[in-house]
């Protein structure tokens, strides 16, 4: 299916399979399939949730294409962006979505602010997320190869409940992040409060 979607909105200059060979140059051959099937997930969350296939599809292709970039690379984006200083107490987990949707724009070309603010929240989420950003933000956590308890469930009700399925989403993560006892990026926080809680 992802094979025939033509690009035809000018979002990216150039075709997707010229995004696919950009990313596919940026990552490691285990992470470029993950993106894969992200793209495949967000194209079917898309259609079940009225959103732009294009969109869901470069907005998919991207969001890990400054994972695997070095700690200086995103500390010096930081500073040239004039982004919040607060960032460089983070790490990877946060630069690859925050700092990385810089380097999509600055070396990709793609300026649609939608994209880059799903790219932005796609591992912390957002109290204010698009339904391009959810999709993302789900397509990444429930893609095929994904396994963990409760996988079934939170996959049928990304289908069924998208903004449930955000909370779902974020809930799990905050409980597993508290179990292991590590930093919580306090926008994981925001995001459990506005969209987690009954
Ligand atoms: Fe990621
Ligand atoms: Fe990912």
């Amino acid at each position: 299916m992802t094979d025939k979607l033509v690009y035809t909105k000018n979002i990216y200059n150039g075709s997707r399979e010229e995004l696919v060979e950009k990313v596919k140059a940026a990552l490691s051959d285990k992470r470029f399939q993950h993106v894969l099937r992200v793209e495949e997930m967000a194209i079917k969350l898309a259609d079940q949730w009225q959103v732009d296939k294009e969109l869901a599809s470069i907005t998919a292709l991207t969001h890990d294409y400054a994972k695997e970039r070095s700690d200086i690379d995103f500390l010096n984006k930081i500073s040239e962006k004039k982004l919040d200083t607060d960032l460089k107490n983070w790490g990877n987990n946060v630069w690859h979505g925050v700092v990385g949707a810089e380097m999509v724009k600055d070396e990709l070309g793609i300026n649609h602010e939608d994209i880059l603010n799903a790219i932005r929240q796609h591992t912390t989420g957002g109290v204010t997320m698009t339904k391009l950003s959810q999709v993302l933000y789900m397509a990444d956590y429930i893609e095929e190869a994904r396994d963990f308890p409760g996988i079934d469930e939170v996959r049928a009700l990304a289908f069924k409940d998208l903004a449930a399925s955000v909370g779902w989403q974020t809930a799990h993560t905050l409980a597993y992040l508290v179990d292991k006892q590590v930093k919580i990026y306090p926008g994981t926080l925001l995001t459990y409060n506005a969209w987690s809680v009954k």
